[in-house]
């Protein structure tokens, strides 16, 4: 009884939902990724947006390793910020990304130190930590104040380091998109959609007029039997519009 009622009501709505819903969010999707790309630093190097930031991932040429000190990572960055992450996606982020840069798995430089003030990690930017995920086993003596922390590519889980003494093979640098070209991209769209449909109407006019003309010259040269043809042709709306300027013409 009751699937009887599901096959007859699927085949009604199954074939219509999916397909639109599919081509609104492929639309949204192309739209989003278009407008993202274009905010981010055009310096040369490869920034990949996620969200509203861009993020650059330092990798060596021909697939060799590279170790940097966390001085060096951060002069690699200098001008923007060494990674920092604030939430669950933006770790998912950097630990989906990596395998697209570095072969292995690597450990990541982050934009944080120990402040000795507060006694406790604070991001290089003054932001308030809001997030972490820290391995489960805490390291052998390290001095608080020699504490970096670097981020497993494979796991996603963060280590604390030595600032001074180790060498790390992944930097990623961070800098937020630019708010002004954001609002740029959307305006361009409605330019041309205003320019789109300036050249219809002008199109339009220019037929319509092309029509009156023809219609003026074939009353005078062309016999009865050659005018009405090419009228029976157009389509319904054309026909009534020119109909109409013909009752206005004759008097
Ligand atoms: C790393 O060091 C910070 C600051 O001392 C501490 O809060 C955190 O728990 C440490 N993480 C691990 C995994 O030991």
């Amino acid at each position: 009884m009751i699937s009887s009622v599901f096959a007859v009501m699927e085949p009604r709505k199954k074939p219509h939902c999916p397909r639109s819903v599919l081509c609104c969010v492929l639309v949204l999707c192309v739209h989003l990724r278009l407008s993202l790309a274009g905010d981010c630093p055009a310096d040369g190097r490869t920034w990949v947006p996620f969200e509203d930031k861009c993020y650059h991932f330092f990798h060596g040429e021909e697939d060799k390793i590279k170790s940097y000190t966390f001085e060096r990572a951060k002069t690699l960055c200098q001008g923007f910020e060494l990674l920092t992450i604030h939430s669950a996606e933006e770790n998912e982020f950097v630990l989906k990304y990596s395998p697209e840069v570095w072969k292995g798995a690597v450990n990541v430089w982050l934009g944080m130190y120990y402040d000795t003030n507060s006694e406790d990690m604070r991001w290089f930017t003054d932001e308030p930590v809001k997030f972490t995920n820290w391995e489960d086993n805490p390291p052998l003596d390290i001095l608080p104040m020699d504490t970096c922390v670097a981020l497993h590519s494979d796991t996603g889980k963060w280590q604390n380091v030595s600032c001074l003494n180790d060498v790390e093979h992944g930097v990623i640098c961070k800098t937020k998109q630019k708010a002004v070209e954001t609002k740029k991209k959307p305006s361009a769209l409605l330019s041309a959609l205003v320019i789109l449909s300036v050249v219809a109407i002008v199109g339009v006019s220019a037929v319509i007029w092309f029509l009156h003309q023809k219609h003026n010259l074939g009353s005078t040269v062309f016999t009865a039997f050659e005018y009405h043809p090419p009228f029976r042709v157009l389509e319904t709306d054309q026909s009534r519009l020119v109909e109409a300027e013909e009752t206005n013409s004759v008097p």
